[in-house]
C-alpha cells in the first residue's frame, strides 16, 4: 500500500538522502520540503507524479498549515512525518549568544513540536502514523561546548518519550533517531561557532575553532543513516522507540547511562527519604 511521507529539511544531509531514497520507491508519495525551492531540483530526476515539493521553514506556522493541507488534499492523508530540520551551535554555556540559542530552540524544538501538533489530528483520524524525530547522540550524552545544542536534543527526547506514551493506543508510533557525527552540512554551515574568549575556557578553543576544518570527516554516512531510518519505519515491527546510530551514540550513551544508573542507585535510600513517611 502506498504511504505518504513528509520530510523537513531535505535540502541537504540526512533529509536529502532520505528524500532521494523515498523518491525512488514506487509505493511512496513524498512531500519534500526546504527553505529554498531550488534546493529541491535534485528530485526532478525521480518525479513520476508522486512527489510534491514545497517551501517550509519550520518556524513559519503559515507554511506548516499549508504543507499539512497539501498532504491532505493531494495525497489524502499522511503516514510518516520525519522531523529532520535542525541546526547546531558550538560555544561554552557562559559564552553562548542568547539570540543564537533561542533561534536553535525555535528550529530544533518548537519547529519540530509545531509540525507534530499539525499532523497529529490527521494521524489520529487515520488511527495510524509514524513520527520520526531527529534527536542526536548528543540528546543522550553531552560534551563541553555542546551544552545548548544538547539541551535542544534532550528536549526532543523528553517531548518524544511523553508523546510515545500519549499516542501508543491511537495507532501512532514515535521513533527518536540519535545519530553520531555524520558527514552533512551540520557541523559546517549549519552551525554557528563562538570560539571561547574567556581565558578560563581556553582548553575548549581548539575544539570550537577546529570544527569547520574537521567537518566532512565525521564517521557517520548519511546515506546509510537514511537507509536505516527507512528500514526501521517500513520493515520493523514494532517500530523502535529509540534508534541510536553510530559507535558514539551506542558506546557513548551506554557509558553515560551506566554511570548515571550507578549514581542513582547509590542514592536510592536518600532519594526515597524525600517522600512523606
Ligand atoms: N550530522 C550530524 O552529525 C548529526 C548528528 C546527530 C543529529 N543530527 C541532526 O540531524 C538533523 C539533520 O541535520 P543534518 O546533519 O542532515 O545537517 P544539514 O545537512 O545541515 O541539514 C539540516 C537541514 O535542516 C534545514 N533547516 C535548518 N533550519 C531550518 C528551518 N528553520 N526550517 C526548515 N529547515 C531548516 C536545512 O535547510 P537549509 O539548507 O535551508 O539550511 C537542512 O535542510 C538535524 O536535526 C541535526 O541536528 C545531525
Amino acid at each position: 500500500m502506498t504511504k505518504t511521507w513528509l520530510v523537513t529539511g531535505t535540502s541537504s544531509g540526512f533529509g536529502r538522502e532520505l528524500a532521494t531514497l523515498l523518491a525512488q520507491q514506487t509505493d511512496v508519495n513524498l512531500i519534500a520540503t526546504a527553505r529554498k525551492m531550488s534546493d529541491l531540483d535534485y528530485l526532478d530526476n525521480f518525479d513520476h507524479g508522486q512527489i510534491a515539493k514545497a517551501l517550509l521553514d519550520v518556524t513559519n506556522v503559515d507554511q506548516i498549515a499549508t504543507i499539512v493541507n497539501l498532504a491532505q488534499d493531494r495525497f489524502g492523508g499522511l503516514d510518516v512525518l520525519v522531523n529532520n530540520a535542525g541546526l547546531g551551535y558550538f560555544a561554552t554555556i557562559e559564552e553562548s549568544d542568547d539570540a543564537a540559542v533561542r533561534h536553535m530552540f525555535d528550529v530544533n524544538v518548537f519547529g519540530l513540536a509545531a509540525m507534530t501538533k499539525a499532523v497529529l489530528p490527521i494521524m489520529r483520524r487515520q488511527k495510524s502514523g509514524t513520527i520520526v524525530n531527529l534527536s542526536s547522540a548528543l540528546g543522550l550524552v553531552t560534551l563541553p561546548t555542546m551544552g545548548y545544542y544538547s539541551a535542544t536534543k534532550f528536549a526532543v527526547e523528553g517531548y518524544s518519550e511523553a508523546l510515545q506514551q500519549e499516542v501508543a493506543d491511537l495507532g501512532i508510533d514515535v521513533m527518536i533517531v540519535e545519530p553520531s557525527g555524520a558527514r552533512t552540512n551540520w557541523a559546517g554551515k549549519s552551525s554557528q561557532k563562538d570560539v571561547p574568549t574567556i581565558a578560563d575556557y581556553a582548553q575548549f578553543k581548539d575544539q570550537v575553532a577546529g570544527t569547520n576544518a574537521s567537518a566532512g570527516s565525521e564517521p557517520g554516512d548519511p546515506e546509510v543513516i537514511a537507509q536505516l531510518i527507512f528500514e526501521q519505519v517500513t520493515a520493523v515491527t514494532p517500530t523502535p522507540k529509540h534508534l541510536p546510530l553510530g559507535h558514539f551514540a551506542s558506546a557513548g550513551s551506554q557509558a553515560h547511562l551506566t554511570t548515571l544508573l550507578a549514581e542513582i542507585k547509590a542514592l536510592s535510600s536518600l532519594s526515597d527519604s524525600a517522600d512523606h513517611a
